[in-house]
């Protein structure tokens, strides 16, 4: 039986399309619901469209109490039996209190070469570093923030004269591409890492 996932997004959501677009044929899963804190988000139009079902849980009202808003967030996804959590461009923190039941079944992608600049503004702080090569990587949800087991790896080489904005689209291309493959082959059982 296909492996139920929910997808988890905060913004235009291209890296769910790309899940998405990748989850038909002998696939071992298919997207069940994608879930947004901002309902502008145009991710979630998209999924609609495509007749994928969605749950936007606007975090805004819930302010600093981040378990209240988990809370929501799991009793949103309770109809639909999850298998797999992907967080793809989900800009929320989230707590233990959510992480630790998902530990092993939630995956993530982040734009650098973990364990290099986990959080924010990656690809600024890569060309402030004078790195050569950048990338995204994908990996197993643990408490710690992008931390846990690495499932796969993309690189791109940093050119003269790239921006924040230039470089970040280079990864973006490749996040397409490691993304939908690390989930195939997680949701097949195997949690050796893609490296691209
Ligand atoms: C992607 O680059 C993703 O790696 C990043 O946000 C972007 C979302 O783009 N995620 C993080 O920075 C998580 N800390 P998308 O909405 O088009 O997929």
């Amino acid at each position: 039986m296909s492996k139920r996932v929910g997808i988890f997004i905060s913004g235009g959501g291209s890296n769910m399309r790309a899940l998405v677009q990748d989850m038909t044929g002998d696939h071992p899963a298919r997207p069940a619901v994608v879930v947004s804190n901002n309902e502008d988000s145009g991710g979630v139009g998209w999924a609609r469209q495509q007749g994928i079902a969605t749950e936007v849980i606007d975090h805004r009202p819930f302010g600093k109490d981040r378990p209240a808003f988990e809370a929501a967030i799991t009793a949103a996804l309770a109809p639909y039996d999850l298998d797999i959590i992907c967080l793809a461009g989900f800009m929320r923190v989230l707590t233990a209190g959510f992480v630790t039941p998902w530990e092993g079944r939630m995956l993530n992608i982040h734009p650098s070469l973990l364990p290099k600049y986990k959080g924010l503004n990656t690809h600024a702080r890569a060309l402030e570093a004078g790195d050569t090569e950048h990338g995204c990587t994908s990996h197993l949800v643990t408490p710690a923030l992008d931390d846990g087991p690495i499932l796969g790896q993309a690189r791109v080489p940093v050119k003269a004269g790239d921006t924040p904005e230039i470089l970040a689209e280079r990864v973006l291309i490749q996040e397409h591409k490691l993304y939908p493959a690390v989930l195939r082959r997680f949701a097949s059982g195997n949690t050796t890492p893609v490296m691209l």
